[in-house]
Order: structure tokens, then C-alpha cells, then sequence
């Protein structure tokens, strides 16, 4: 819980911003226009320029606290899934938390140590680790190797050896249960390109138990993401540590059992799992078991604590439907082009007219740039919106198609507001090119 001045004295309690969770948001409407926690959105639009992402650091603190809260009793660790906003920002404010890190890429990897985060808490997720991300990674001391496959094992054996080190491995095993979620982000199922199928887990850990280079760690799975439901979570949990158990049955004894991420939160009127019914599920599956809990969350941890601010460019009435064109585009927030998702778009100073169903459009040539279809606003040119839920999978999944800069992003933190990342320039977009010899 953190204490936020407001500008006019006195103080409120911010809990993480989850809606849904019977808490407050970190955005909400203070004398007819949005705030993030004390700074009106529009200051922020002035004085960075639109589109912007701003995010809270109470949000993402409270958020944090509340999940780590939750497993009081636990022993666990937090392994922030840093492929959903992986700014430096928001990860010194995951790792002055003590939170760990799961990576996927020697890429993020160097993030984590550039933002002050420790790789003895960073998990390494991944089909496809390279050698030279193996080397990055067993020099950087990470926590564990999450091994996918059979072959990556034998490469992870052969790398650690040659620089006389010892990999800590887990297996992501695919326990093959249907999360119940959109399927682009189910990822346990067994026609999944992700983990070992279930039945060769046995095997691949007892060839693992012979190899010098590797040191048995822990388990893990991830069977998806944005997940609402608690059943796929249990039956694949108690699918890992049945295995877990045939292991120790062996004399192979785990130090960690690594449930993934995937928590789902509202973007609309899904019904998120409360995380105390998460927690208490987990709190029963682990009593009186020797080993540490590990979790990957990613959305859950970041998505409410993030707006994409963006300003009407225009307004083109039609004989169909009618486009609100502005200037941020698929390119910042791929979701509603990629998955059909649907987030919340919210004027920065709403007016009380009855309004007109819009088509909230980027400037990118392509039909599917959206960012929201069918809303009943009430706008005009230059008005600001704040596309909601856009901590996660935002900034993190954005390109520069149509050359476009990558926009601004920002954190607020209580009544300041600092530019976390500076919007890119269009030389810099080229700056790593040339042309051919003349
Ligand atoms: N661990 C692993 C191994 C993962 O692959 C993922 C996400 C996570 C943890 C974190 O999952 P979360 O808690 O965020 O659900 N771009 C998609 C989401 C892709 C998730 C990929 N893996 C979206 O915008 O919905």
C-alpha cells in the first residue's frame, strides 16, 4: 500500500490499481479529468508529446506487494515475466522490491543487470537459447536454465562444460491441460512447440542426473497466459508434482517447482481469478512440501498499471461507421490487431454529450490498425483518450513499421512524473543503416 499526496493535501491509499480486486486504480477521474496518481494525464500529454505510455509505480508496487502478500507462508519467489514491459524503469522497481526475473533472451538478461536486477533470481524461460546466451547467462550466475528439450539439454551440457561451469537446469514439462484461453496464448497444451511432453520428463531428468555439466534445480510449466480459471491451474500443478514426487521416489530431490505466469486480469467484463483464491490454492498444494515455490507472472504484475495516452487527429464521419483517427497505432499497441482484444479507451476530459459510436483508428496503412471498435464517445479534434491496460504487451510488443518513432514512456510517482524512456527520433530509426556503395 502506498501513500499518494494528492495535489490539494491529504493522502489516499492506492492498492495496485487492479480493478476487479475491490482496490482503486491508479488512473481514475479527479474533478472531471483523469490522473495518473497525482498528475492530470493532460500535463503529461503537454509536456512529452502524444502517443505516451505513462505507468504508475504505485500500481506496479502494489501489484507486486499483493501477490507477495498473498503466499505469506509460501516460501516463494517472484520471477517478474519481463517480456510484458521490460522498460528499466518499471524492472528497478520490480528489483528494489527483491522480485526476481524471467527471461527469455540474453537481450532481457542484459537488462536485468542493467537495471540493478539480480540474476542469482532470474529464471531463463525459452525453446531456443543459444549457445552464446548459454554462456551470457551461466557467467551472469542466473538462478536456473528452464531446458525445453532434449537437445537443448545436451547443448547446455556441452557449453557449461567447456567453461568449467555447472548449469542449474529445470525441465518445463507440458502437462498438456487446456488453460481455457485465447489460442495464440495457450501454450501446455501437447501439439505446443513449448516443454518436454510429460511422459519424457522421467527419463530426461535421470539423463540429466549423469551429466557433469548440469546441476537438477527445480520443474516448471507454463501452460498460458491471461488465464481466468482456477481448474487448469490445479490439474496442471498437481500433474508437476506427481512428477516432482516420482522424482524424489528416484533420489532426484528438487529444489524448486516453477509454475509459470498467466494470471488474466479484466480488460473488460472477464471475471480475473481473485488472487487470494489463487493463493490459497497454491498455499494447500504446497503444505508441508520442502520444495520453494517459484512463479513467472507478467501481466497480472504491470497490465492496469500502464495507459497508452494518445490525442484525436481527426474525426472522419461516414456512410458506415465512423473513424477516430489518432496518433498512436498498431504499431504501439499490436493486441486488438493480433488477438481482436478489447481495451478500454477512455477520454482524458470526457464531456457529458450523448456521443457517437466510433472506430478508433490509428494512422497506419492497414485495415486491422485499431485500437477499439464501437465506441460511444463523445469527442472532438486534439482530445486526449487513455487506451487502458497498456502496462503489458504494450510498449513491449511495438515496432517501427511506417517508420514510425517509438513513442515516449513515462512514470509517475505520486505528484512527479519522469520520462523513462525518451521518444525515438526518425534519424535514429536509420542510424544503424547504409546505403550501397556508390
Ligand atoms: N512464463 C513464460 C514461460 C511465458 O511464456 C510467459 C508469457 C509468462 C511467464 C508470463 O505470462 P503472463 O503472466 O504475462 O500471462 N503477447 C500476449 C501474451 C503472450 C504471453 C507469452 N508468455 C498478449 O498480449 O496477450
Amino acid at each position: 500500500m502506498t501513500l499518494v499526496p494528492r495535489p490539494g493535501g491529504g493522502a489516499r491509499c492506492l492498492v495496485g490499481g487492479r480493478r476487479g480486486e475491490g482496490s482503486r486504480s491508479a488512473f481514475e477521474l479527479r474533478d472531471g479529468e483523469l490522473y495518473a496518481e497525482g498528475v492530470p494525464l493532460a500535463t503529461i500529454a503537454e509536456r512529452y508529446g502524444t502517443p505516451c505510455y505513462v505507468y504508475s509505480r504505485a500500481a506496479l508496487e502494489g501489484a507486486w506487494r499483493a501477490l507477495d502478500a498473498a503466499l505469506a507462508g509460501v516460501p516463494h519467489l517472484l520471477c517478474y515475466a519481463m517480456k510484458a514491459n521490460a522498460n528499466l524503469a518499471v524492472l528497478d522497481v520490480f528489483a528494489r522490491l527483491g522480485s526476481g526475473f524471467d527471461i527469455v533472451s540474453g537481450g532481457e538478461l542484459a537488462r536485468v543487470v542493467a537495471a540493478g536486477g539480480d540474476p542469482g533470481r532470474t529464471v531463463f524461460s525459452g525453446v531456443g537459447k543459444s549457445a552464446a546466451e548459454m554462456r551470457q547467462a551461466l557467467d551472469a550466475g542466473i538462478l536456473c536454465f528452464n531446458v525445453e528439450s532434449a537437445a537443448e539439454l545436451e547443448r547446455l551440457d556441452a557449453v557449461a562444460r567447456e567453461r568449467g561451469r555447472v548449469a542449474p537446469v529445470s525441465f518445463r514439462v507440458n502437462p498438456d491441460v487446456d488453460p481455457k484461453t485465447h489460442p495464440y496464448i495457450s501454450t501446455g497444451l501437447k501439439e505446443s512447440k513449448f516443454g518436454i511432453a510429460y511422459g519424457d520428463a522421467l527419463p530426461l531428468y535421470r539423463q540429466a542426473r549423469a551429466m557433469r555439466g548440469i546441476a537438477i534445480r527445480g520443474i516448471d510449466i507454463h501452460i498460458g497466459s491471461q488465464i481466468t480459471d482456477l481448474a487448469p491451474y490445479r490439474e496442471a500443478a498437481r500433474k508437476v508434482l506427481d512428477l516432482v514426487d516420482r522424482l524424489a521416489g528416484e533420489g532426484i530431490r528438487l529444489d524448486h517447482v516453477d509454475l509459470g505466469g498467466g494470471l488474466g486480469i479484466r480488460y473488460r467484463d472477464e471475471a480475473p481469478l481473485p488472487v487470494a483464491e489463487y493463493a490459497a490454492m497454491l498455499r494447500g498444494l504446497f503444505a508441508g512440501r520442502a520444495e520453494k515455490l517459484v512463479l513467472e507472472p507478467g501481466r497480472w504484475l504491470v497490465a492496469d498499471a500502464g495507459v497508452l495516452l494518445t490525442r484525436v487527429e481527426y474525426l472522419k464521419p461516414g456512410p458506415a461507421k465512423h473513424f477516430a483517427i489518432v496518433d498512436a497505432a498498431m504499431n504501439d499497441l499490436l493486441r486488438p490487431a493480433l488477438y481482436d482484444a478489447w481495451h478500454g479507451v477512455d477520454p482524458v476530459r470526457p464531456r457529458s454529450g450523448p456521443g457517437t459510436r466510433w472506430e478508433i483508428v490509428g494512422p497506419v496503412c492497414e485495415s486491422a490498425d485499431f485500437l477499439a471498435h464501437d465506441r460511444v464517445l463523445d469527442l472532438a479534434p486534439g482530445d486526449l483518450l487513455a487506451v487502458r491496460a497498456a502496462g503489458a504487451y504494450a510498449m513491449a510488443m511495438s515496432s517501427n513499421y511506417n517508420a514510425r518513432p517509438r513513442a515516449a514512456e513515462v512514470m509517475v510517482d505520486g505528484d512527479r512524473a519522469h520520462l523513462v524512456r525518451r521518444r525515438e527520433t526518425a534519424a535514429e530509426l536509420h542510424a544503424a543503416e547504409s546505403t550501397l556503395p556508390r
